[in-house]
């Protein structure tokens, strides 16, 4: 069952006009269309009271559910696969200090005059006689046809009304491959610090859409030109610069990890993935050192790496999840081009295997994003050695069976055989039998692993 947007409209009409109210399709929907995508989440302008209209539109389109902020006068609700947002004509602008916003009543161009960009300031009639005219007082049209994002008013006024703006400018840009126009721009770097107002779920937010945008290289180049990336991640612009020393020089290990992070983002659409591409160099500035005979070293960088992405994805905020798939990446991102050699032991192979788990195969793909050489020789070395790399994995994997193994012999069974109680011994016979899978001492077997416990017994029970 679904319902035609022109139908939605027309009930959303009726019942505004039974309360006497005018109302308009604002913002990302009207944007979009003219760009010519078509959403499922609307917002609309009430010229009216929302709370009053929101008790109307419940009963008329039998909804069953309408979430409300009085306090901001807004409230949403879905219908079919619409998500529908009511707001309010209002004025609403940040206090000094406040990460709250105060709002007042306005008329329809007062409040497209405080929204943050032209592009979105675009209102829709949906009135029968003038259905679908636009309302363009700030060229929004012509905006969106020369790929720009600016302001409709002062751009200090626009970004000190709601300093998440400034991100928002970027994320828009990024995502719609836009230019941001100069003044809005310069005024971004002039207002930056307002932006310590606003609360770090908004502004990871803003930043996880630009890390999803096609090319998210674009915006980290913005983030830091403003000087927002100082602001929000001071540890990547510690990436920035390049060192030069005699024959001796590194690339910037900044913009190699914009070329690392677009890479991964042409491949994967995994938020996870793309942040572990972010943060993969991220330990290198504080690993650096000079050694005369092989020039500039990073040695530990990937430990280092793994610490910091863990305490800076905290602060971000990103769930416990997250946090842990992108420690692991970051702490394994080195182990693949190590099992390149020759010489390497089955059991380096299923030990890499074992700990990257289910998350192997993204790590190769990273690793082979990771290669920014200009050098098409060096290029087709590097992915010939990943490509033996992973034929060794498969190898190994299908051999062994190994990827997130289960020692096949478990704690009760372990009790029964030495008769032993629970306790911390049967862990490290657990952990010894584990290891001895890894380093390949005995088949990844049920009956292979009894057999080299009982033979083990006297030593493992001391
Ligand atoms: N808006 C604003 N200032 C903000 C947030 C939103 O002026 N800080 C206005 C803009 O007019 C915007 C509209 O509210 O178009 C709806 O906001 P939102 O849903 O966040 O953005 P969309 O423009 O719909 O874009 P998207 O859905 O892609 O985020």
């Amino acid at each position: 069952m679904s319902v035609s947007i022109d139908e939605l409209f027309s009930k959303i009409y009726q019942t505004a006009g039974n309360c006497g109210y005018q109302i308009y399709v604002v913002g990302g929907y009207v944007r979009d269309k003219l760009l010519g995508k078509e959403v499922k989440d609307i917002d609309f302008v009430v010229v009216g009271d929302a709370m009053v209209f929101a008790d109307r539109l419940k009963k008329d389109l039998h909804l069953k559910r309408i979430i409300r902020y009085p306090r901001f006068g807004t409230f949403m609700a879905c219908y079919y696969n619409y998500k529908l947002e009511f707001v309010n004509a209002r004025e609403e602008s940040y206090q000094q200090d406040s990460r709250k916003p105060v709002t007042k009543q306005a008329d329809l161009l007062a409040d497209l005059s405080r929204r943050d960009f032209t592009i979105n300031t675009l209102a829709m009639e949906i009135s029968p006689e003038k259905y679908g005219r636009i309302i363009d007082v700030y060229n929004g049209k012509k905006d969106l046809k020369k790929k720009i994002i600016r302001t409709p008013l002062e751009p200090v006024h626009t970004f000190s009304d709601d300093p998440l703006r400034m991100l928002r400018a970027i994320r828009f840009a990024t995502r719609l491959n836009f230019s941001i126009e100069k003044s809005t721009y310069d005024s971004i770097f002039e207002t930056r610090d307002r932006l310590k107002i606003i609360s770090q779920e908004r502004i990871t937010d803003e930043l996880t859409k630009i890390i999803m945008s096609p090319k998210p290289s674009r915006g980290f180049i913005m983030l830091d030109e403003t000087g927002l990336l100082d602001i929000i991640l001071p540890e990547m612009t510690a990436m920035k610069g390049i060192e030069q020393r005699k024959q001796y020089h590194h690339k910037d290990v900044f913009y190699h990890t914009l070329e690392v992070l677009d890479n991964v983002a042409q491949k994967s659409g995994s938020l996870k993935l793309r942040l572990a591409a972010l943060f993969h160099d991220i330990g290198k500035p504080r690993t650096k050192r000079f050694d005369e005979e092989i020039g500039w070293t990073f040695h530990g960088h990937e430990v280092v790496g793994y610490r910091m992405a863990g305490a800076i994805l905290k602060r971000l905020k990103f769930s416990t999840e997250i946090i842990k798939y992108v420690q692991k990446i970051v702490g394994l991102h080195l182990r693949p081009m190590a099992l390149v050699n020759e010489e390497v032991t089955d059991s380096a192979v299923r030990r890499l295997i074992f700990q990257a788990g289910n998350d192997l195969d993204d790590l190769i793909l990273l690793c082979r994003a990771d290669i920014t050489s200009k050098n098409i020789n060096r290029v087709k070395k590097f992915i010939k050695n990943y490509d033996n790399v992973v034929k060794k994995i498969h190898n190994v994997e299908e051999r062994d069976r190994i990827r997130n193994f289960q020692p096949p012999v478990d704690g009760l069974e372990i009790m029964k055989l030495f008769n032993l109680k629970e306790g911390p011994l049967i862990g490290k016979i657990k952990k010894y039998l584990e290891e001895a899978i890894l380093n390949g001492n005995v088949p990844n077997d049920h009956d292979a692993c009894i057999s080299l416990l009982q033979e083990q017994k006297e030593q493992l029970l001391m």
